[in-house]
């Protein structure tokens, strides 16, 4: 097994607030990396979010509010920090493309390419729309006229520079065939290998003459140009961990091959990861990646969640609600990861009455209750084990002895990030321990003085309690520290109901 996990996710646009959307693949990349903490240790895991900062977009944004481009993102980040925290993120570095250390990597990246001959200047022709600043190919044109604003276009002519996508075309493919775990779910594989099987690639126009747009990464050797936002953006992922030494050999602990290297998207953005990223490090001569995860699309009805389509849904709103780890709890289980899925407040809340209240706050709530009234809070010690124990308390041990296993096949051996199957694993502990209470009629052991079958009946309820609340903590974590100061030591401290049940009869405020 490798030794080190380090997890990424896409570096967000400044130009407007986070939504569940990004919010989504924070939370799932924070979760994995909480399970790899107490897989591998926390020294061995490096969880990497950030912004991306540079860009016609948010040089626009930026004037929209009449300030600089970098005064501009200085107001955003924060907001972007802020959500994290509210959402217990435990990243361990925030990158922001301003910052000395991306602009030197990039800058040293379009150095050694260069000097490698994989980049190269030449003179692009094409139609261009002032107003919409896009450039626009011949068949692109309607009736001559710019496709989006439709307004006259003019032929400009300027020189760029270019990065050698092209030769890469036939090593990319090979190599995706002989990893087919490079790109994930399978779906999106398939979309790789269907998009480089039908398609030629064009070599990467890879910078913008500064006079168009000047909020970008200078090239060290044609001031004239700003560095494309795709190709600074995507070097992230290892300036932030990582630098270049005198020879131009990248070293970075991160980046060994005993590491294990995941890129966590959204599948809008899986071209750009799957396909120019693996070639701009081959390039470089650094490792590739592991995996490449494409997720689903938070939808609203038949629309993706975004700021373009006005239909935006605020986390924060969300977490205030109906609390945090609801919130995490439902992302993760209620849409299978990789596919998308449809925001409803309603499901939330079926999700919050029946999981979460029913099954495991009335888990932790009864058996505290139980070792008050029957052992004054003592929490019993176990007499019947193995063989001796009750059938049903034999086959809750037996689940309980596999339940890190199932969980780890989901979260980290097949590397299928399959969430929902995990929470499965253990709402199958959860519930065969309330079943159990209810079989056992512990109010009957009680008033017929089997002293020991009761003792031993809450031992098992506990031991469900401490499970559980070990294979759930990466993904509820502040809920499980609940459970752990309730019933992690010898005397319980009982709380309020971990979930008091909505009432879904009263029109919600
Ligand atoms: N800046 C680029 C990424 C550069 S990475 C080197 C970018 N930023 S973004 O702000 O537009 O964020 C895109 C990412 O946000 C998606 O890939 C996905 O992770 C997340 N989501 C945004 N909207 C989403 C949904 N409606 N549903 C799920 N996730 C989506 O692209």
């Amino acid at each position: 097994m490798a030794s080190k996990f380090y997890i990424t996710t896409p570096i967000y646009y400044v130009n407007a607030a986070p939504h569940i959307g990004h919010s989504y693949t924070t939370i799932a990349a924070d979760t994995l990396a909480r399970y790899h903490r107490l897989l591998l240790g926390e020294k061995n895991v490096r969880f990497l979010t950030g912004t991306d900062e540079h860009g016609q977009k948010i040089q626009r944004a930026a004037e929209a509010a009449g300030l600089s481009p970098l005064e501009f993102t200085d107001t955003i980040v924060p907001i972007f920090k802020k959500l994290w925290e509210k959402l217990n993120i435990s990243y361990d570095d925030f990158i922001r493309t301003s910052e000395d250390r991306h602009v030197r990597t990039v800058q040293r990246v379009l150095s050694i390419l260069k000097d490698k001959g994989e980049i190269y200047p030449s003179e692009y022709e094409g139609w261009y729309c002032t107003p919409c600043e896009t450039f626009w190919m011949e068949k692109q044109l309607e009736d001559g006229k710019c496709p989006d604003c439709k307004r006259p276009v003019e032929k400009i002519k300027e020189t760029n520079y270019f990065f050698k996508l092209s030769a890469y075309q036939d090593w990319l493919t090979r190599y995706i065939y002989e990893h087919p775990g490079f790109v994930k779910p399978a779906s999106r594989y398939e979309e790789v290998v269907k998009f480089l099987e039908l398609n030629k690639l064009n070599d990467l126009c890879i910078s913008r003459p500064s006079e168009r747009l000047s909020w970008g990464i200078p090239f060290p050797f044609s001031p004239e140009h700003v560095t494309y936002v795709w190709f600074d953006a995507l070097i992230n992922y290892i300036s932030a961990a990582g630098d270049f030494d005198e020879n131009g050999l990248y070293r970075s602990e991160w980046w060994q091959k005993d590491a294990v290297v995941v890129h966590l998207i959204g599948k809008d953005i899986l071209r750009q990861h799957a396909v120019y990223w693996p070639i701009m490090l081959k390039a470089l001569g650094i490792r590739l990646p592991d995996t490449v995860f494409a997720h689903g699309w938070w939808m609203v009805g038949e629309d993706k969640m975004s700021k373009s389509r006005g239909n935006v849904i605020s986390p924060l709103d969300m977490v205030d609600k109906y609390g945090l780890d609801v919130y995490r709890y439902f992302l993760l289980r209620d849409v299978p990861f990789g596919l998308d899925g449809s925001f409803s407040e309603e499901s939330l809340v079926q999700r919050f009455n029946g999981d979460l209240a029913n099954d495991l706050g009335n888990l932790v709530y009864r058996t505290l209750t139980m070792i008050e009234k029957y052992f004054d809070g003592r929490i019993p010690v176990r007499e019947a084990a193995g063989s001796n124990a009750a059938p049903a308390a034999g086959a809750i041990d037996a689940k309980l002895a596999r339940l890190s296993a199932e969980v780890k096949a989901h979260l980290a051996e097949a590397a299928d990030y399959n969430f929902g199957a995990a929470l499965e694993s253990i709402w199958e502990a959860i519930n065969m321990a309330n079943k159990y209470v209810e079989e056992t009629k512990p109010w009957n052991l009680s008033k017929e003085g089997k002293l020991t079958e009761l003792k031993d009946f809450i031992a098992v309820l506990v031991d469900v309690i401490r499970h559980t609340q070990e294979a759930l903590s990466p993904f509820m974590p502040s809920t499980c520290a609940s459970i752990r100061q309730q019933a992690g030591s010898h005397v319980i401290k009982k709380g309020n109901p971990l979930f008091p049940r909505i009432d879904t009869r009263k029109p919600s405020a």
